[in-house]
């Protein structure tokens, strides 16, 4: 026998009934967004690696390490998109958005490549939804951003939620924190990691998000940005956190919080679950202020806002089996013998047309295994054909929750399968 192909590690299928929480989960995003007011954007899954290079940060864990790069047949090198923020920046630019439009809020969903150590809840290929608002200064969008998606995971039941923000100041900001940074971290320069030690050099801020010393002393007696933004920046700072205040949001101040990702300007936040099915990878939620890379990517000076969601993350912490989230047929068609399956054939056709959702059996199984079927599809209601049925045209409803049965015409089926059931017996 030949070796059969195996999926690529890292990139998972996605089967039923796990699609329909997936769908459940995605709709239920798409929904608050929009109540909220973004619409939907869809950008290419491979971009040229210079918008990335340039967008994410050279010295970031995502563009050293992580991204999947390759020719294509004329040399040039593309990216499988590792993240959707630089390319919603390159589409604001490349159509003129902020031409047509002051301000523009977006939500998008889809797969990302990284290529990550793989574990629960971290994946090569993994699902983002997220938002970005353009346009904006005032800080408070991302209280508005922070506090609809605390409302988002609340109202979906997902446990233990923590809200954790920062600052982590623009590049009116940065000279006087790098120098600090740099005064505490050069010294003790030994004790760092190797790729933090050449980072020193490179971006000293990244040293802040180190993955191999998480644990490390030295990071956690860093200088914190926090007491080293401009009067602006602190300002800004408090005001989002009031905002998120007057909203009713519980949230943490995590000095050490600085995100992955280098465009970031002012407040950053995540939202984790300590839900246990999470494992380690507890953030569900990762965004922040980066309002200076629409103008460092060769578009107008344009403030900008946005997060993005984890999905296999939020399908892992959303409580419920994922066979319930799958919708239960209308009906379940059991047929006897071949007149009645063609009967069946015919009168779900129909059913369907009119809107309802409809189930058959095209083999010739029994009718215990049709039954069988109808309870594990939890069909709402069932209908056994058989010559009887044919020739008189009538056939007993039976409501499959209750047991409770009703004779009707075939002809009706559409409007008893509308009426409410029948009281039980
Ligand atoms: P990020 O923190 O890199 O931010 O990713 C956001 C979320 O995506 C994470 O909190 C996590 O839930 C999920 N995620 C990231 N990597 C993986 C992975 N390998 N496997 C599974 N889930 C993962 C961004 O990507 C920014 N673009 C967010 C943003 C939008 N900031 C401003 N606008």
């Amino acid at each position: 026998m030949s070796e059969s192909v195996q999926s690529v590690r890292g990139m998972n299928d996605l089967l039923p009934p796990d699609s329909a929480k997936w769908r459940f989960f995605e709709q239920r995003c798409q929904a608050v967004f929009e109540r909220h007011g973004y619409d939907e954007i869809r950008t290419p899954v491979l971009e040229h690696t210079a918008l990335f290079a340039r967008g994410i940060g050279e010295a970031t864990d995502i563009v050293e390490k992580e991204m999947y790069t390759f020719q294509d047949r004329k040399q040039r090198s593309l990216t499988m998109r590792p993240e959707m923020t630089a390319s919603c920046v390159r589409a604001y630019i490349e159509h003129a958005i902020g031409k047509r439009e002051p301000v523009t809020r977006w939500y998008y969903s889809g797969p990302m490549f990284r290529y990550e150590r793989m574990q629960t809840g971290r994946y090569r290929q993994f699902y983002q939804i997220g938002v970005e608002c353009f346009g904006v200064a005032e800080p408070t969008v991302e209280a508005e951003q922070v506090a609809m998606l605390v409302d988002l995971y609340t109202g979906l039941g997902v446990p233990s939620l923590s809200t954790r923000v920062n600052s982590v100041g623009g590049a009116a900001d940065r000279p006087r924190y790098r120098q600090a940074l740099l005064a505490y971290l050069e010294p003790r320069a030994a004790e760092l990691c190797a790729d933090c030690q050449r980072r020193l050099a490179t971006n000293p801020l990244r040293v802040l998000d180190c993955k191999v010393d998480t644990g490390s002393p030295v990071l956690a007696g860093a200088p914190r940005v926090l007491d080293h933004l401009t009067e602006l920046s602190r300002a800004r700072f408090d005001a989002a956190c009031q905002a998120l205040t007057d909203l009713g949001v519980a949230f943490q101040i995590e000095p050490r919080l600085v995100r992955g990702l280098d465009y970031y300007t002012g407040l950053v936040f995540e939202i984790q679950s300590s839900a246990p099915a999470l494992g380690s990878q507890s953030a569900l939620v990762g965004g922040g202020r980066y309002d200076e890379l629409v103008e460092s990517m060769g578009g107008p000076p344009t403030p900008a806002v946005g997060f993005a969601l984890g999905v296999e993350r939020g399908i892992l912490a959303l409580p419920g089996a994922a066979d319930t989230f799958s919708p239960r047929p209308d009906l379940f068609l059991a047929a006897i013998g071949e007149a009645a399956r063609r009967r069946a054939l015919v009168l779900a056709h129909g059913l369907r047309g009119a809107g309802l959702r409809v189930d058959l059996e095209h083999r010739a199984v029994g009718v215990k295994a049709q039954l069988k079927r109808a309870d594990k599809l939890r069909a709402r209601a069932s209908l056994v054909l058989g010559d009887d049925e044919l020739a008189s045209g009538r056939a007993k409803l039976r409501d499959m929750t209750s047991g409770a049965e009703r004779e009707v015409a075939l002809a009706d089926l559409a409007v008893e399968l509308a009426s409410p059931p029948p009281a039980s017996p």
